[in-house]
């Protein structure tokens, strides 16, 4: 017997995925079906995979997984998280418009400002946190409204029912890239959200060894519309990168409780420091979303960017820490360091990074799972010479 009618739970999901084994063949670890087209017995006799682009059995096991993890009726997967957010964006038109948080992932900043618009398609970034800037942004050809929440890097918190509802009065798809806090922490289709986005690559991955990108969604036209563009655009992820991602997600429940008690004492710790100005970490209660987000998800997640009072500092940190690594990407259980301003965020204009407090001296941690202490104590030796 499948699965899939013995588990409601997160974590048992997460352990157990869709189908949870081979039916095939016992195989308890789901197996790596690598192949790229199938066999037909006769004219118009399908197993139900033809082509691996289409449709493909490893695939398919960590699509069912995700869609159950968000509480979604389909998953579908792509080959980063970029490839998952142009899939969704090929569904607007010349002349749509599209409202953006101003606050996001460099990349997704990138395919709007020199990709999507080129195809016609307007947006307006404005920091969605902030309800009346959405309704200020509303035009008559708005068609979506894209969010991240928490914000990548500043981790602005929107209010996704808010969101939610003025879409729904006017007939607007709703988008939350889910990223930072996943499907353990928030589960944006339960409150109403049309389709989730997510980098795969980071916590649902959770071991920096693999790229993915993934769409959640309820509704049936959207899911087929989807599912055309994925098998027309070819995006797809890879068998063995589908296995990869399933055997992360079996941990993700225990990685992302870890990962958040470590970034929680590394941000007070942070806090404390006399050489660091601000820290911005949504479960210190003094953060301006610290509410809105206890009422909406779970958890606050691991992620945090601080800002040092001294710019020399920030030289000084990438090259000493030893613990934490110096690398871009976000979620994995290694302590990963990022300069926004360089590595991430580079595509953005330098006025509206300064504006946003992406600036020189801004640094973004993703607290992983070691040592807590070994953590901290690398922090510390690399402030302080
Ligand atoms: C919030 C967020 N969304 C999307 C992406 C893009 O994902 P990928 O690098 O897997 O293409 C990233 C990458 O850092 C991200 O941080």
């Amino acid at each position: 017997m499948s699965q899939d009618h013995c588990c409601t739970k997160i974590e048992t999901i997460a352990v157990h995925g869709s189908k949870g084994f081979d039916p095939a063949t016992g195989a308890v670890s789901f197996p790596i079906y690598q192949s790229a087209t199938f066999k037909h017995s006769a004219l118009n006799v399908s197993t139900g995979y033809d082509y691996s682009r289409l449709q493909n059995p490893t695939r398919e096991e960590v699509e069912n997984t995700i869609a159950k993890l968000e509480g979604g009726k389909a998953g579908l997967a792509f080959s980063s998280g970029v490839a998952a957010i142009t899939a969704v964006l090929n569904l607007f038109h010349n002349g749509d418009h599209i409202i953006v948080s101003d606050d996001l992932y460099g990349g997704t900043y990138r395919l709007f400002e020199n990709i999507v618009n080129f195809h016609g398609i307007g947006h307006t970034f404005t920091d969605t946190s902030k309800i009346e800037n959405i309704l200020e942004s509303i035009t008559e050809n708005t068609k979506a409204i894209f969010i991240e929440t928490p914000t990548n890097p500043m981790m602005k918190v929107t209010d996704i029912s808010e969101i939610v509802k003025i879409a729904k009065e006017r007939g607007i798809i709703t988008i939350v890239d889910n990223t930072f806090l996943s499907p353990y922490f928030q589960q944006p289709l339960l409150l109403g959200v049309d389709i989730v986005v997510h980098s795969g690559t980071k916590f649902l991955g959770g071991h920096n060894d693999t790229l993915s990108g993934f769409v959640v969604l309820n509704d049936e036209q959207l899911t087929e519309k989807l599912r055309f563009i994925q098998k027309s655009t070819g995006g797809v992820l890879a068998p063995f990168d589908s296995w990869l991602i399933l055997r992360g997600i079996k941990t993700l429940h225990i990685r992302m409780e870890r990962q958040q008690q470590n970034a929680l004492a590394v941000a007070k710790w942070l806090k404390g420091h006399n050489s660091v100005e601000k820290v911005y970490y949504v479960g210190l209660p003094d953060h301006e979303g610290y509410e809105t987000n206890l009422k909406q998800a779970r958890g606050f997640g691991s992620m945090i960017s601080f800002s040092v009072k001294d710019k020399a500092l920030v030289e000084q940190i990438l090259s000493r820490v030893k613990v934490v690594t110096f690398a871009e990407s976000l979620g994995g259980v290694e302590s990963l360091i990022t300069y926004p301003q360089v590595q991430t965020h580079a595509d953005i204009p330098k006025e509206i990074r300064d504006r946003l407090g992406i600036t020189d001296r801004l640094l973004r941690l993703s607290v992983g799972i070691e040592n807590v202490d070994d953590i901290i104590n690398d922090l510390k030796q690399a402030i302080e010479i």
